[in-house]
């Protein structure tokens, strides 16, 4: 017989399938063994009776969790069954023994980081890939759709990035090389080529934050696009944003409820246009509404931002921050020269910074005076004048920080779950 899915045979709900899969949980008596069996695709009860397997009982009673079989029988409702489905099991196939598996209810989150190569395994993981591999499906699709051409920048970069102490370094031969932080100096280059690029990459950040949202790396989702301004390329990262949240609820509504998210609280955003303030208005909202003082030039610290997200069930646009506190290639504001020309796009639920992004400046003089403000080595950045020194264009775009994207939408505690193989300071293996 053909091997089905084990969803497809709960679609099939009657008559001979054949399934195979791992032993997701075991139990048995002197005459019957209940196998729960999981593939890719669910999960489904399997009875085998003693009766009918005289010969293979003694293997069969010794079957542990994680043993990979093949099954064949009669599939049917069976309210009682953990998913609706029962298959009354009449040929079995024994692949691969399990030893006794190393995770149980009661193991701890730590514990469960070192044997995440096994955890992978699990309903919570499996829904989560899934959804992150809708999510990154639906970036790309959303770019396609947009005419953009996928561009890739270099990893190893020989320094000149955005922030210095944050980068990691690599022992390049004889010289010191850096993991690429943001592909945006060098995407910058690229559009004055192709106009409209983005990439889905690996971005590197040597980051001592030991917080839920912070990743060493991360997956950056970032755009950049020739004759732009402002309010386009927040148009840009809502549509983006929308669209994501689209396609997640129209596929996996079954894996968010697996995962016990209420998918109803993701439907404002699907609905609303996401506001867009200033820093200056989030300073009043939090001075009047939530009695806290920040001092004009400071940034916004995690439990200001929490406060003002309160009263917003949608992400926001934060406009307009201190130009002196903002990376150097955001030009200032005309109409508020304090300010730069840059948003941050905040989640709601507590999911702070989920998108950053800018104009660029692309007056030399501003920005050899912003970099020097910064105590960076302007020669480092020689091919950064370059670029704009033949024909330059207003230009901006912006990064997505994948996997906080996914934590907000997935209702995770931690940005660790949102990736298969998570780098922190403190986690760095498997
Ligand atoms: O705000 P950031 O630093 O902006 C840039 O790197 C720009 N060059 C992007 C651009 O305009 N092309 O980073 C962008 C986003 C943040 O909003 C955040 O969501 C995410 O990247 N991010 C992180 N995600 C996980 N772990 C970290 N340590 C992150 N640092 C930033
Ligand atoms: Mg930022």
């Amino acid at each position: 017989m053909e091997f089905i899915s084990i969803e497809e045979a709960m679609k099939k709900g009657s008559g001979k399938v054949a399934v195979r899969g791992w032993v997701h949980r075991e139990r048995g008596s002197n005459e019957l063994k209940f196998l729960v069996i999981r593939d890719s695709s669910d999960i489904i009860q399997c009875v085998l009776k003693k009766a009918q397997f005289k010969k293979q009982w003694a293997d069969i009673d010794k079957l542990q969790v994680e043993a990979s079989v093949e099954l064949e029988g009669t599939v049917k409702e069976d309210k009682r069954a953990p998913t609706g489905y029962e298959i009354s099991v009449d040929k079995i196939n024994i692949v691969g023994l399990s030893d006794s598996f190393p995770i149980n209810k009661d193991i701890n989150e730590e514990l469960l980081g070192d044997r995440r190569h096994l955890w992978l395994r699990s309903r919570k993981m499996t829904a989560i890939l899934k959804i992150r591999s809708t999510v990154i499906g639906a970036l790309h699709e959303y770019f396609n759709e947009k005419g953009f051409y996928e561009f890739q920048s270099p990893i190893l970069i020989p320094g000149g990035a955005e922030d210095g102490p944050t980068m990691f370094e690599v022992n390049y031969f004889d010289r010191k090389m850096y993991l690429a932080q943001t592909w945006q100096l060098y995407a910058e280059a690229a559009m004055y080529s192709l106009e409209k690029i983005y990439c889905v990459a690996p971005s590197f950040r040597a980051e001592k934050s030991k917080t839920t949202r912070h990743l060493t790396e991360y997956w950056h989702t970032e755009m950049e696009v020739a004759w732009t301004n402002l309010p386009e390329l927040m148009e840009y990262a809502e549509e983006m944003t929308k669209h994501v949240i689209k396609r997640v609820l129209e596929k996996n509504k079954k894996e968010l409820e697996i995962i016990g998210r209420d998918w109803k609280k993701l439907e404002p955003s699907l609905k609303k246009k996401f506001p867009r303030v200033t820093y200056d208005s989030v300073l009043k909202v939090l001075k009047e509404k939530k009695k806290m003082s920040v001092p004009w030039g400071k940034d916004l610290r995690t439990i200001e931002e929490d406060k003002f997200m309160e009263d917003h069930d949608t992400p926001v646009f934060v406009t307009n921050y201190p130009k002196e506190i903002m990376a150097f290639y955001k030009p200032r504001d005309p109409d508020s020269p304090k300010t730069a020309l840059g948003f941050d796009m905040l989640g709601p639920e507590e999911n702070h910074e989920l998108i950053g992004g800018s104009v660029r400046d692309t007056n030399l003089d501003e920005l050899k005076k912003s970099l020097k403000a910064k105590g960076e080595k302007l020669e480092d950045y020689s091919y950064y004048f370059d670029i704009h020194s033949y024909g330059a264009v207003p230009h901006g775009g912006f990064g997505l920080g994948t996997e906080r994207l996914i934590k907000w939408i997935c209702g995770l505690e931690t940005i660790k779950d949102a990736i298969g193989f998570p780098r922190t300071m403190t986690r760095w293996k498997p």
